[in-house]
């Protein structure tokens, strides 16, 4: 089975896309909401009905492929290929009827994330790299803002859902609010990162990050010229945190958050 990477990515794009329709129809309907890993953390009929549907386009032509999926799991496979989806990133923002959401299919080999595709219906836009092959949205090449000094730079963040971290974490943010341009808090880690690689925010961090949540975006920041760093962060346990920016920004931001990740390739 084929490992070209534009054939990859159309995929992605396909899957993100059927998802993202699916998900704008069912917007205005009643859904049904349970809890997740906390009380706001939260999962709709609509958050797995798109992952159905992401699950299924790939399954058609790619029936070897491993998938990882935030709702239903790791189902594994024999080519070699893993695809990594969250079917909807930003979930909360979906449910208050906001515009910051986004279907994130990414996939990867054993080594690294090989092409992506990050559609944010509310916006229209559908972001898409290849490894080697840049980053797009809509067909227009991405570069990510960059030479900036920390002191003029728009740094994006999330919060965890566990009540502890939030805490923590805002500290952390706190103590660096001081030295940048300002913060936002968007509600979707993929578009805060595909905004770094449009130039809508010049940094990203956030930890307490699942793959499913970054795969896709980080591969779109990369292809955009930002460098990502993928560590450990200290609001808790030890989880996944996520540092995006630009070349020269990039040790500016790992500096004020102690941040001491390893770069992607
Ligand atoms: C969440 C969003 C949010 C981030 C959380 C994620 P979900 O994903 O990306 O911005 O702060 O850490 O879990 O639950 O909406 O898929
Ligand atoms: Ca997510
Ligand atoms: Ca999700």
């Amino acid at each position: 089975m084929t490992r070209d990477l534009t054939e990859l990515a159309d995929l992605a794009v396909k899957a993100a896309r059927a998802a993202g329709e699916l998900l704008l129809e069912r917007r205005t309907g009643p859904l049904e909401v349970h809890t997740k890993s906390s009380a706001t953390d939260v999962v709709s009929d609509a958050d797995r009905a798109a992952e159905d549907t992401v699950r299924s386009t790939i399954a058609a032509a790619r029936p070897d492929d491993a998938v990882l999926g935030e709702e239903s799991g790791a189902h594994s496979g024999s080519s070699g290929l893993g695809w990594v989806v969250d079917p909807l990133d930003g979930t909360v923002n979906y449910l208050y009827g906001r515009a910051d959401w986004a279907v994130s299919v990414a996939v990867e080999d054993a080594e690294q994330v090989l092409a992506a595709a990050v559609y944010v219906p509310p916006r229209g836009e559908m972001y898409q790299a290849t490894r080697g092959g840049g980053a797009y949205r809509d067909g227009v090449r991405l570069t990510a803002n960059d030479p900036r000094e920390i002191g003029q730079a728009m740094l994006a963040t999330g919060f965890s859902y566990d009540a502890r971290r939030r805490g923590e974490q805002g500290r952390l943010i706190a103590s660096v609010l001081p030295t940048v341009r300002d913060v936002r808090r968007a509600g979707s880690a993929a578009v805060d990162i595909v905004d770094v690689a449009a130039g809508l925010a010049d940094a990203f961090y956030e930890d307490d990050l699942n793959h499913w949540d970054v795969a896709g975006a980080n591969l779109v920041a990369q292809e955009a010229g930002a460098v990502v760093g993928v560590g450990t962060g200290r609001s808790g346990p030890p989880t996944q945190a996520v540092l995006v920016a630009g070349r020269t920004l990039y040790p500016q931001f790992a500096d004020v958050l102690g941040f001491t990740g390893e770069r992607l390739r």
